[in-house]
């Protein structure tokens, strides 16, 4: 048995804050603590309260003044285009044939796909992310490379083979039944092995055939307990054309509904451009529409309206997407939610941000029984926050005075340099990236 008592002030979220003064919402000890064994959450609280519940010895790991939470989850990014981040001057679908098509080539080569994967998941530690969901490349090779990887350093990781039969370079593009026989055996082999999960991934209605977009849904319907990911709505000239090559679709989501892939476990990425009806559609089936703010912005996109989706009682979620998305940070891109929902005249809170990032990811993903909060028998993925960690963020805290205003510096002003440490399944992460080397061997 391994147990240790994780010291600092502690704040964890029961449910979403309906406001700033709704603390019924959140829990926050002054001198909190966390007593993990065996990699999980045995009680969180007052710290003298769960130290009597520990055993004699028990290592403690104090992180006073530091901030304690749990672990932050990253609902949409791409483990292949970790080196095709800040890509210049272009739009969603030049940007993809310009440079992503081209760096995913790469991931066909095991060799070089293990080497990235392990700078991803560095990436992700030192920024405080411990469950992320992932497109992998078309190759089979790359999803073993993210799985293997994430499963050395014990993570919780969604991912899958991004399936595309067209409109891509040929060294990309698998078929139908390849896309079908290739994600079977990758669930096969992957799906619950661990703490990995699957996600069945078909690109976008542009890259897929509606034969690989039937095959898809047989796919889902064969697994439902797996996730399903997939881009909605991002620009203007990616849904003129996708609905150009599904004429019979009354709409872009109607592409996907007819194909039997809106489901609970579905994730879309971006979600600008919807009709009501597309709304409405996403709020019936519990599909979640997951909200991109730096890849947006940097790809000139547009504007994920929130308020929409709460009106209609549809769910969202937030993410990096690295590569389109500049930062890995989820604090970084918090910041820019926070900028992009202003300039509609949207608010979002500090607790709500600190909730997003943690408790309602998890619950977009299902998963608010293992992570997303420290309650007993959660997976102990621990991230700890230092409000002063560069001395422009030190100077602006001697000002502030409330828990918010200190999680809106965190969060206006955070990065990877606000990340004290990170436990993945109570095991002390930072400091020891994986063992990559400076290239690929
Ligand atoms: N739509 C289809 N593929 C992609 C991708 O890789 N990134 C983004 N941002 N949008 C996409
Ligand atoms: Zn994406």
């Amino acid at each position: 048995m391994s147990e240790c008592l994780i010291r600092g002030r502690l704040l964890t979220f029961l449910d979403e804050p309906k406001g700033i003064d709704d603390t019924a919402a959140w829990r926050y000890e002054e001198d909190g603590a966390v007593l993990v064994r065996d990699g999980k959450v045995v009680e969180s609280g007052d710290h003298a309260a769960i130290r009597r519940l520990a055993g004699p010895g028990v290592p403690v790991a104090d992180h006073r003044p530091h901030l304690i939470l749990p672990g932050l989850i990253d609902t949409h990014l791409h483990f292949p285009q970790t080196q095709a981040i800040a890509s210049y001057g272009a739009q969603l679908l030049e940007w993809l044939n310009t440079y992503v098509f081209v760096e995913e080539q790469k991931f066909r080569n095991r060799a070089h796909a293990d080497f990235v994967a392990e700078r991803f998941l560095d990436e992700l530690i030192a920024n405080g992310t411990t469950t992320a969901v992932a497109y992998c490349s078309v190759h089979p090779e790359s999803v073993e490379a993210y799985f293997s990887a994430a499963e050395a350093r014990g993570m919780r990781m969604v991912g899958g083979k991004v399936m595309m039969d067209r409109n891509a370079p040929d060294a990309l593009t698998d078929t139908p039944q390849r896309g079908y026989d290739e994600t079977k055996r990758l669930i096969e082999k992957w799906h619950g092995r661990g703490r990995a999960h699957y996600a069945i991934s078909p690109r976008f209605a542009i890259t897929s055939t509606p034969e690989q977009l039937e095959m898809a849904g047989v796919l889902v319907a064969e697994h439902p307990d797996c996730y399903v990911q997939t881009h909605l709505s991002e620009n203007r000239d990616e849904i003129a054309f996708a609905t150009s090559l599904y004429p019979q679709a009354k709409d872009y989501t109607d592409i996907y509904a007819g194909h039997g892939l809106l489901t609970d476990r579905m994730l879309l990425g971006h979600c600008i451009y919807l009709s009501d009806r597309e709304v409405s559609v996403l709020a019936e089936t519990g599909a979640v529409g997951v909200f991109c703010p730096t890849s947006n912005l940097f790809l000139g996109s547009g504007l994920f309206d929130r308020d929409r989706f709460e009106r209609a009682g549809a769910r969202w979620s937030v993410a990096t997407d690295v590569g389109a998305g500049t930062s890995f940070s989820m604090l970084e891109t918090m910041d820019e939610a926070y900028k992009v929902l202003h300039l509609q005249g949207q608010r979002l809170t500090p607790f709500n941000a600190f909730y997003r990032m943690t408790l309602g990811n998890a619950r977009a993903l299902g998963l608010e029984r293992h992570i997303g909060s420290l309650h007993a028998g959660a997976d102990a993925d621990i991230v700890v926050l230092d409000s002063r960690a560069k001395p422009a963020m030190d100077f602006r805290m001697r000002t502030a005075t409330t828990l918010a205003e200190e999680l809106f510096i965190l969060q206006t002003m955070g990065d990877d340099r606000s990340v004290a440490e990170v436990y993945v399944a109570g095991r002390a992460m930072k400091g020891k990236p994986g063992k990559t080397p400076a290239r690929v061997p």
